[in-house]
């Protein structure tokens, strides 16, 4: 079985190391700017440049990086690891529920307490956090983040690089466009356009965001 190598040290690492200790599968350690808090069981090997060093045939990477908004960086991080010869580990959390009959891409990671059911199709470098639901049929773009709590309805589409934050709804049949961000606790009913910020109750426009976004 190859070596995991996680690339970040923070909060979502330590949620991706526990969802591995679970699994039981076997990680090298990570890379990050500086040391992460992560323990004996995933050691500090050094900066992002260290990927390089390791052998594509050898270790899959796992990309360890959150987002509270933008996902452009966890982006750039993945994109750098494949385009550098490697393949990312998809990572499914033995306490989260995807459905046989979902497809999940490359990379893609589902984490503790969420639901992915039939018919979903989840794109590469996809993070599906804790507790968060996707419902049958949903199409979720590369490179997004489903964040803890929120619900995305049957049917619905999330472009890629979008960020559905904390708690959000999004109702059935409704798309939510490319690199967009739906804010934490936001109940979307509309169709959201591409690159923009909705937050609220029904969710209305704000903006392209300001503080916090690439
Ligand atoms: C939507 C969001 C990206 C906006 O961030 P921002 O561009 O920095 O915007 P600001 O904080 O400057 O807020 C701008 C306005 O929107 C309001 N606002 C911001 N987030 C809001 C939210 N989630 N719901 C309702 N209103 C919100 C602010 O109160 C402010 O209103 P005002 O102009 O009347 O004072 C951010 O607040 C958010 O919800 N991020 C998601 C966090 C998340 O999901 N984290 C996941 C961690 S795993």
């Amino acid at each position: 079985m190859a070596e995991l190598v996680l690339l970040g040290g923070g909060g979502h690492a330590r949620s991706i190391l526990a969802a591995l200790r679970a699994e039981g599968r076997p990680v090298r350690g990570h890379l990050a700017p500086q040391p992460g808090d992560l323990g004996e069981a995933c050691p500090y090997l050094g900066d992002d440049d260290v990927l390089s060093t390791f052998d594509p045939e050898e270790v899959l990477f796992v990309n360890a990086l959150g987002s509270t908004s933008s996902t452009a960086v966890r982006r750039v991080l993945y994109e750098r690891a494949v385009a550098l010869g490697f393949r990312a580990a998809r990572v499914v959390h033995p306490r989260a529920f995807v459905d046989s009959g979902a497809r999940l891409a490359e990379g893609v990671q589902v984490l503790a307490g969420a639901i992915v059911n039939v018919g979903a199709v989840v794109e590469e470098n996809v993070l599906i956090n804790s507790g968060s639901v996707v419902e049958h049929d949903a199409l979720i773009g590369a490179h997004s983040h489903v964040s803890p709590g929120a619900i995305i309805a049957g049917g619905t589409r999330i472009g890629a690089g979008a960020h559905v934050g904390l708690g959000a709804r999004v109702i059935q049949g409704v798309t939510v466009g490319s690199g967009s961000v739906v804010g934490a606790g936001a109940v979307v009913i509309d169709d959201v356009p591409s690159g923009a910020v909705v937050v609220g109750v029904p969710a209305r426009e704000i903006g392209s965001g300001k503080k916090g976004r690439a």
